[in-house]
C-alpha cells in the first residue's frame, strides 16, 4: 500500500518503544534495565561471545549497578526448540525478571523465545504464524553484535524445530524487544565473510520490505534508507572491518531493515531461503545472498517500478533510464554485489550435495509456498518456478 493508496487500506507499525543507536549505546543496558523495574536478568548469548570476554563485560556492568546476572550461552546459530527450553529452565533457576540478548539474530531470537514462554504454556510450536501469543513475557533488552538481522527492531522470531525439520516464523506484538541498544562497535570485530552475509541479509529485508505487497507508507522510507546506507556502506564494511562510519552505517541500516520488514512484510528470497537453512544448514545471511539475484530477476515483471526505484537509489541506475532497464540494471548489481562479496554460488557452499538437493527439491518448494512469505512477493511462482529457482540458484 502506497502512501498514496492509504486511503483504501490501514497498516499497523510496532517498533520497540525504545531504540539507542550509536557508539556506546550498549553501556545503557544497567539504566534500561532499572528503567524496566528489573532486579535479575539472564543474559542470554552465545559460546563465542562468551569466549571473547564480551558477555562477560557486559555481565560485570549489570553486576557494578547492583543487578543479579546469570549468563546463558548455549544458544546454537539458528537456535532450536531445545536451546530455548534450556534457556526457559535457566531464566526459572535464575528467578530472574528480564532477558538481556546480547548476539546476532541468534541470540536474539533465543532470548525472545524464552521471554514468551515465561508467561505463556510450551509448546512453543503452537505459536508459529501470525499474532498466536496470547500474552507478553518477561521483558528483553536487543543488543545486536552482527549488523544484520535487524531482529533487535522486529516483532519476529525464527526458531528451528529440529524434530520436524521447519524453521519456524513467529511473529506477534509480544515479541518485540522493550529496548534496543545498537552500538556498532559491537560489530567491528565481524570477518569479512560474516559481514558480508549479514549485510546481504539487511539489505534483503530492505528490498523484500519495499517490493511486497504489503509495503505502507511507514516501511517505504525505513525501507529505501535501509537499501540506500546497504549501497554505501556494505562493501566498504567486507573491506575494512574497522571502518567506523562503515559499521555504523551497516547497524542503522540492519535496524531500519527490520522495522520495515516486520511491519511489511519478507517475500520470496526469505520463503525460499528458510527450507535451505533447515535442509542444509546454510547460514541465514548466505542462503539469503545466494538466491538474491536469481529470485530479484525472476520478479522484476510484479513490480517493475519498485525495483526500478530500488536500483536508483543504490546508483545502479540513473534518471535517465527507463523503469525497465533500470530493474534489470538491478538484477545484475546484485549479482555484482554477490561477486564483490566472494558470496559462493549455492553448489560451492559447504554440505551441499546435488543428489540431496534435487531430492528434496518438491519438498523445498512446498516447505517455501507453506511458510506464506511468496505470497507477498510481487509475483508469486508455482511450485515448478520455485523449483527452477532453486535450481537457477545451484
Ligand atoms: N527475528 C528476526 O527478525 C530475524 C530476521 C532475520 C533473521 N533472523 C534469524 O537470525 C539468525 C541469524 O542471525 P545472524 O545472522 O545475526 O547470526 P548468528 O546470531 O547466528 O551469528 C552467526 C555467527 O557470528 C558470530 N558473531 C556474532 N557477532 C559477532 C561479532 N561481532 N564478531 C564476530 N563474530 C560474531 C556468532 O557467534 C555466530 O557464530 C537466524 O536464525 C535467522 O533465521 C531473525
Ligand atoms: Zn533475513
Amino acid at each position: 500500500m502506497s502512501a498514496a493508496k492509504l486511503s483504501e487500506g490501514r497498516a499497523t507499525f510496532n517498533v520497540p518503544p525504545t531504540v539507542l543507536v550509536g557508539a556506546g549505546a550498549s553501556q545503557e543496558a544497567a539504566t534500561q534495565v532499572k528503567r524496566l523495574g528489573a532486579e535479575r536478568v539472564l543474559l542470554v548469548t552465545d559460546a563465542f561471545l562468551e569466549q571473547t570476554g564480551l558477555a562477560a563485560r557486559l555481565g560485570g556492568q549489570l553486576e557494578q549497578a547492583g543487578i543479579g546476572v546469570r549468563v546463558f550461552s548455549d544458544v546454537q546459530p539458528d537456535p532450536t526448540v531445545a536451546n530455548v527450553g534450556a534457556g526457559l529452565r535457566a531464566f526459572r533457576e535464575a528467578r530472574a525478571d528480564c532477558l538481556v540478548a546480547l548476539g546476532g539474530g541468534s541470540p536474539i531470537d533465543a532470548a525472545k523465545a524464552i521471554g514468551i514462554l515465561t508467561q505463556n504454556p510450551e509448546p512453543l510450536g503452537q505459536y508459529a504464524g501470525y499474532h498466536r501469543v496470547p500474552r507478553r513475557g518477561a521483558p528483553v533488552i536487543a543488543i545486536p553484535t552482527t549488523a544484520g538481522t535487524g531482529s533487535e527492531a522486529t516483532k519476529v522470531a525464527v526458531i528451528t524445530d529440529t524434530e520436524r525439520g521447519v524453521k519456524m516464523m513467529i511473529l506477534d506484538q509480544h515479541l518485540l524487544p522493550a529496548a534496543a541498544l545498537v552500538d556498532y562497535e559491537l560489530s567491528l570485530s565481524m570477518p569479512p565473510a560474516l559481514t558480508a552475509h549479514v549485510g546481504i541479509d539487511t539489505l534483503t529485508h530492505g528490498i523484500e520490505a519495499y517490493v511486497s505487497r504489503k509495503a505502507n507508507a511507514l516501511t517505504d522510507p525505513l525501507a529505501l534508507s535501509c537499501i540506500e546506507l546497504c549501497a554505501r556502506h556494505l562493501a566498504t564494511a567486507y573491506r575494512e572491518p574497522h571502518n567506523r562510519a562503515a559499521r555504523a552505517g551497516m547497524a542503522l541500516a540492519a535496524c531500519q531493515g527490520g522495522m520495515a520488514f516486520a511491519n511489511s512484510s519478507v517475500c520470496l528470497v526469505h520463503g525460499m531461503s528458510r527450507p535451505i537453512g533447515a535442509y542444509f544448514h546454510l547460514p541465514h545471511g548466505l542462503s539469503n545472498a545466494v538466491l538474491l539475484p536469481a529470485v530479484t530477476r525472476f520478479s522484476l515483471d510484479g513490480a517493475t517500478e519498485r525495483y526500478a526505484a530500488i536500483a536508483r537509489v543504490m546508483g545502479l541506475a540513473g534518471a535517465g533510464d527507463s523503469a525497465t532497464a533500470a530493474a534489470r540494471q538491478l538484477a545484475d548489481g546484485l549479482a555484482a554485489l554477490n561477486a564483490q562479496l566472494a558470496v559462493p554460488a549455492l553448489r560451492d557452499c559447504q554440505g551441499m550435495e546435488r543428489a540431496r538437493f534435487e531430492q528434496l527439491l518438491a519438498r523445498m518448494a512446498e516447505d517455501a509456498l507453506a511458510s506464506g512469505s511468496p505470497q507477498n512477493n510481487p509475483l508469486v511462482p508455482t511450485p515448478a518456478q520455485l523449483r527452477e529457482l532453486y535450481l537457477a540458484a545451484w
